[in-house]
């Protein structure tokens, strides 16, 4: 099998769970310019771009360019997101939900507010990808679902509402809300971890009420659907759909279109992931995998688009949603633009929702092309993995995930960072008709994924620079590995990106050629961004590396990261800055637990890697590698001691230190974890996978 995935380039399979010449100037009409001196929102601009207008830094001074301040983030938050600046003050987020504010010049901390998550939700703790400014206030959306309002000056909270029941048992929040014309609007995640209808809420920015809500899929029909757009798409299901959920969940994509008064939102994939368990008879399952244009003053469907018609893949519509107005076919159109995570690179009028273009940006091999016609994708015949065990490019960690893409009006490209790793989906020996998610937080795909062999060197990455208007690359630069960071393009014609190896890299927008570089120490998935102050531009970049990517088993250590040890920080650069970073650490090889006359019991060993594939993964790794948040257990004593271990699995005696407590483990679960480490410790010894 394994040589099967070499052939392939390397197959991913669970980590995807969790977790692009330019015509000039002339033809690109802006409906807004990109960001200023501030950077008040994850994209810089109302359209998303991840592009500012500041030319202080251009290829020319960029010889100059030097760390100004770091800032060490305190293990074990993992920092994947992108900051805020505005009027000189810097705003972050990290893992467990935690922001801070600093002096955007200095670097001086000047407030912190930790919301204090706890609870199963804590257990998808692993990052969250930005915040929100409005009005001198900075708002959150916490992981275990409350979005927050702090004063921006002080972090003093203003406003508490929780926009996630506890009865959604299997939901939680990664990703950023987003303001427009005082409402703050957030989605939520976890639609690839049990049964709830995905949903986005609006709230006034000032105090926190609800102003509308908009469920993706529709519920039980027994209950009545809450509007017309929802019995529409309950024509579109088949079987008892609402049992299981269906998923749609806005984890990611929310951007706000000033010229139309809608918000788009990117829905995400069904749930669970197979077609067949969720809508026996088929169907297309609107509204997952899906652009859905929403009014932005009641929710109501303006239009939608559906990316994927009955998405058996986990090709969700969730990657970035960016706004421009390009000159197509002699014509100025106000269009939307996705680097989807199917591999397709869609144009969409963002007048009615028509697609009117979309060719691969990377390798697909499960449809042919969009047909323009009806918008549909003509998928190949083994797309459905029919007859089981099948390898799909991409698989679902997508040809292009979160982290963002940038536009740039004044070179008229985007540019992606993408991803090609193939997948494995097979359903046979699935109980397609009495089908259960196994509880909340549980991975709940409904194909097989074990967890599996992938080689340490699968998959790649390319940064691409594409032309949305001609719908072809114009330059790209090869990566190693597959798990890098966000674009940022600036009007000094130049792209910057951070690498999964570590390095920060600046290129020219319009040919690629690499111009600067800096080591920032550890991996990067954040994607940076610039601002100015007096005078005085600046680029900053949390650098740490984190999201589902740094998950996957051997793959978590394509670049030789490992969680507590490696640092996380935030980076700030500026012309002739005179900061430095200290020294690498020096990476000590893993001490693997030997336990003398330890003999492994098939039956314990079994039940320990379903619970640890149910429970610890997302922080320790899959197959006890460790590559994100918490600890190598296979190389922690603690694993040696039935009493320790028990006190921190059960009893949460490393709570406070982002270790969840889990208190419904039996005594016997424990023990079978302990022995399943154990007996990964063991196995280390032999295994080539040493950092
Ligand atoms: C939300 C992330 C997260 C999840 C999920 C998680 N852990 Fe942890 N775990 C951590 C972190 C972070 C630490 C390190 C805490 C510290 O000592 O600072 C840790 C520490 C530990 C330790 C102690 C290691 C030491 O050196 O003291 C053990 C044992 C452990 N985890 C076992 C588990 C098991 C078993 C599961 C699943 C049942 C699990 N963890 C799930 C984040 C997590």
């Amino acid at each position: 099998v394994i040589d099967r995935y070499r052939n392939c380039a390397g197959v991913v399979f669970a980590c995807a769970l969790l977790l692009i010449g330019a015509a000039g100037q002339q033809l690109f009409a802006m409906q807004s310019e990109g960001a200023g001196a501030d950077w008040p929102s994850v994209g810089g601009n109302a359209g998303e771009w991840h592009y500012s207008t500041l030319t202080q830094i251009n290829p020319e001074t960029i010889g100059r360019l030097n760390l100004a301040w770091y800032w060490d983030i305190p293990a074990p938050e993992l920092a994947v997101s992108t900051p805020l600046v505005v009027g000189g003050e810097m705003y972050i987020a990290t893992g467990y939900s935690i922001v801070r504010s600093f002096d955007a010049v200095t670097g001086k901390l000047k407030w912190q507010y930790d919301p204090q998550v706890r609870g199963p939700r804590m257990r998808i703790s692993w990052g969250i990808r930005g915040l929100v400014y409005w009005k001198h206030h900075i708002i959150v959306a916490t992981a275990d679902g409350r979005l927050i309002s702090l004063e921006a000056r002080t972090g003093t909270p203003v406003w508490t509402v929780h926009t996630i029941a506890e009865s959604e048992n299997s939901l939680y929040i990664s990703g950023a809300p987003r303001v427009f014309n005082d409402r703050v609007i957030i989605g939520n995640a976890g639609a690839d971890f049990g049964s709830n209808r995905g949903y986005v809420t609006t709230y006034a920015a000032a105090s926190g009420r609800k102003l509308w809500r908009f469920y993706t899929v529709p519920g039980d029909p027994k209950a009545g659907y809450e509007n017309q757009s929802m019995r529409l798409a309950a024509g579109t299901w088949t079987g008892e759909w609402w049992k299981l959920g269906g998923g749609g969940v806005v984890w990611n994509a929310i951007t706000y279109d000033p010229d139309f008064h809608v918000v788009y939102i990117g829905t995400g994939n069904g749930s669970p992931w197979n077609r067949k368990v969720r809508s026996p008879d088929g169907g297309d399952n609107l509204f997952i995998a899906s652009i859905v244009a929403l009014d932005e003053k009641t929710g109501a469907v303006k239009w939608y688009y559906q990316v994927n018609p009955g998405d058996t893949w986990d090709y969700d519509a969730a990657t970035d949603i960016e706004l421009a107005t390009l000159m197509i076919q002699g014509a100025q159109k106000k269009v939307l633009m996705q680097a989807s995570k199917n591999g397709f690179f869609y144009v969409i009028d963002r007048a009615n929702g028509k697609v009117l273009s979309a060719e691969k940006f990377a390798k697909a091999t499960w449809a042919s092309r969009i047909d323009l016609q009806s918008g549909r994708p003509m998928e190949t015949p083994e797309a459905r993995y029919a007859a089981g065990d099948t390898v799909l490019w991409p698989g679902g960690a997508g040809a292009h995930s979160w982290q963002p893409m940038s536009f740039s009006p004044m070179s008229g490209l985007v540019y992606i960072p993408s991803i090609e790793m193939p997948g494995e989906y097979d359903d046979r020996n699935i109980d397609t008709k009495h089908w259960a998610a196994a509880g909340p937080y549980i991975p709940a795909p409904g194909i097989k994924m074990g967890p599996g062999e992938v080689p340490e060197d699968a998959g790649t990455a390319a940064l691409i620079a594409w032309d949305p208007v001609t719908q072809r690359k114009v330059w790209s630069v090869q990566h190693r590995g597959h798990w890098h960071g966000g674009t940022l393009a600036t009007r000094g014609n130049l792209v910057f990106q951070g690498r999964g190896d570590g390095q920060f890299i600046a290129y020219r927008a319009d040919t690629g050629g690499p111009l600067w570089q800096f080591d920032a120490q550890v991996g990067i998935v954040g994607a940076p961004m610039t601002f100015s102050t007096n005078g005085r531009q600046y680029v900053a970049l949390i650098a740490g590396f984190g999201g589902s990517g740094a998950l996957a088993g051997k793959l978590a250590k394509q670049f030789g990261w490992e969680s507590l040890s490696q640092p996380r920080r935030v980076l700030v650069f500026a012309l002739d800055g005179s900061g430095s970073l200290p020294p690498p650490r020096l990476k000590a090889p893993l001490q693997f637990i030997q336990t003398p006359g330890f003999r492994r019991d098939p039956s314990l060993f079994a039940r320990g890697e379903a619970q640890f594939h149910r429970m610890c993964f997302e922080c320790h790794g899959v197959s006890a590698v460790a590559g994100g948040g918490g600890p190598d257990l296979r190389a922690d004593a603690v694993i040696a001691s039935g009493d320790t271990f028990d006190n921190i699995v059960r009893r949460g005696a490393l709570e406070s230190h982002g270790m969840p407590k889990f208190d419904d483990l039996t005594p016997e679960d424990s023990e079978a974890l302990r022995h399943y480490l154990l007996a990964r410790a063991a196995e280390a010894q032999t295994e080539a996978i040493q950092p």
